[in-house]
């Protein structure tokens, strides 16, 4: 089968969070099972620089009325995977994210730039035959690709089957209605039954209605998604499709995050030779200015400074674990009064509780492979990857028990198959006694070995996932 993927980010090209990883592994996991894919996104700078192998480009026209377009091909730099980045100047050539802007605002005009992904895909889609290749089956993902099944059906038959993958139903990517005419949607689809909102435009709903097929990234939150308290206003859009639903778990690409090959750590180790571990810790203790001391549990967080992340609950609970003698490192960068917030902390417990307000790639392995904890207590959480990580690099995550965290990590009150500590309300108090519990048995070093072992000898791969959306793929071409 030809897949044509079709992303706003992809590792190691452009990366702000998991959709990335995903990106990155899943196409390359599809190819391992035989299948033929390319991966089409922005040409935001830096991954136009890192794209290999460039070919000839493909004169796209000007589709949107928003400049000339082309699509460059060429290979993922690490997999090898044949990637077409969107090359349109103007959309796509600026200083910053591939959301916000330098001033951290969401670039005004993303309702253009991703309706023309979109609209490039479809344009695949319909006329792959005359660029060389034809997808049989498009797999678009998250608000910014939502439009891909509206551009198709707009055009009409025969064109190839679209599944639409929900990474987070945050963010749906809401406009006012007068955007329907500058990105070419015709007004026949502004209506309750399309994709018509509240009296705005979602590019997500979109998706969800016009795709034949619909997946989101564990079974868990295939089912949350479904009810009020976390479908974000869509949960009866997404329950009229039950039948079409799937939650597929996310995988983790060993060959990236592994602590046996991992070349951004100071020292490899395994579950047979853990003394590396002990070594990372010290490195990431000195880096982040935490004490040096073997002794005390350091609890890592990587993530979003976002609500969803529940970076809030670890900041209030500082006080306590603390108390219990732990250290904590927090790295990432979001909400401002987020990012004050954990400078603040580690302003108040000098040596124990470090703060990196950063997007830094090499940073996030170190606290995976140099921390004892790695905590997640997010409030929603649609699959998670980091905790994926943290049990493979022996680091015990401690997570509340939602979405994806809820299909990965089994609590330690399970005899057999504990791997981490769970939570269950979104508050301090429950995640300072799942804290707990885990410094408890920090200072039974056989049982914490167990636990170690048992985390790290999981197999989260890719190949299973991939075996599902294939076999998703087949059932509609
Ligand atoms: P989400 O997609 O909701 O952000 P995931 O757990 O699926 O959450 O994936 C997050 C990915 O982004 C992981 O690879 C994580 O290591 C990475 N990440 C998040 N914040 C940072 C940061 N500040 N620096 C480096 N990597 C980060
Ligand atoms: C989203 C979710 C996260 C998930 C990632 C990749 O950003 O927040 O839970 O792991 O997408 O699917």
């Amino acid at each position: 089968m030809k897949i044509l993927f079709v992303t706003s980010e992809a590792y190691p090209l452009a990366k702000t969070g998991g959709l990335a990883d995903v990106a990155g592994a899943l196409p390359k996991a599809l190819e391992s099972l035989g299948e033929n894919v390319r991966i089409l996104l922005p040409a935001y700078p830096e991954a136009l620089d890192m794209l290999a192998d460039k070919g000839r480009p493909i004169r796209l026209g000007d589709p949107l009325g928003l400049g000339e377009s082309r699509l460059v091909p060429g290979r993922m730099p690490d997999s090898g995977v044949r990637a077409w980045v969107l090359d349109c100047p103007p959309m796509f050539t600026r200083d910053g994210g591939p959301y916000l802007g330098p001033d951290g605002n969401d670039w005004p005009d993303n309702f253009k730039r991703f309706a023309l992904l979109a609209r490039a895909a479809a344009l695949v889609g319909i006329g792959g035959s005359m660029m060389g290749w034809q997808p049989d089956v498009i797999h678009a993902n998250d608000w910014q690709t939502g439009l891909v099944p509206v551009y198709l059906e707009q055009w009409g038959s025969p064109v190839p089957p679209c599944v639409y993958t929900i990474h987070n139903i945050e963010y749906q990517g809401i406009f006012g209605p007068e955007v329907m005419g500058h990105v070419g949607l015709d007004h026949q689809h502004f209506s309750l039954e399309g994709i018509e909102f509240h009296g705005w435009v979602s590019y997500m709903k979109a998706g969800l209605v016009y795709a034949r097929r619909l997946t989101t990234v564990s079974p868990t939150y295939a089912r949350e998604v479904q009810t009020p308290a976390y479908g974000r206003g869509m949960d009866g859009v997404i329950r009229s499709r039950a039948g079409d639903m799937h939650g597929i778990l996310n995988g983790v690409d060993y060959e990236i995050w592994n602590p046996e090959v991992d070349k951004l750590i100071p020292a490899r180790y395994s579950a047979d030779r853990m003394a590396g571990k002990a070594a990372n810790k010290a490195a990431l203790q000195r880096r982040v200015g935490l004490h040096e001391d073997p002794g005390a549990p350091v609890i890592g967080f990587v993530g979003r400074f976002a609500e969803q992340k529940g970076i809030d609950l670890l900041l209030d609970a500082l006080p306590e674990v603390v108390d219990m003698g732990c250290e904590v490192v927090v790295v990432g960068t979001g909400s401002a009064y987020l990012e004050g917030r954990c400078r603040d902390a580690a302003g108040a417990f000098p040596g124990r509780v470090a703060a990196e307000v950063t997007y830094d790639e090499g940073l996030a392995h170190l606290v995976q492979a140099g921390s004892d904890l790695f905590t997640v207590p997010s409030r929603f959480e649609p699959c998670g990857l980091t905790q994926m990580y943290a049990l493979r690099y022996g680091t015990l995550p401690v997570v509340r028990h939602t979405g994806g965290l809820a299909d990965t990590v089994t609590d330690a009150g399970d005899p057999e198959n504990g791997n981490g500590f769970v939570f269950s309300a979104a508050t301090a108090a429950d995640l300072v006694g799942a804290l707990r519990r885990a410094r408890e048995l920090f200072d039974n070093p056989k049982g914490w070995r167990a636990m170690q072992k048992r985390g790290m000898s999981l197999d989260y791969s890719w190949h299973r996932a991939a075996e599902s959306y294939r076999d998703l793929y087949a059932g509609i071409t």
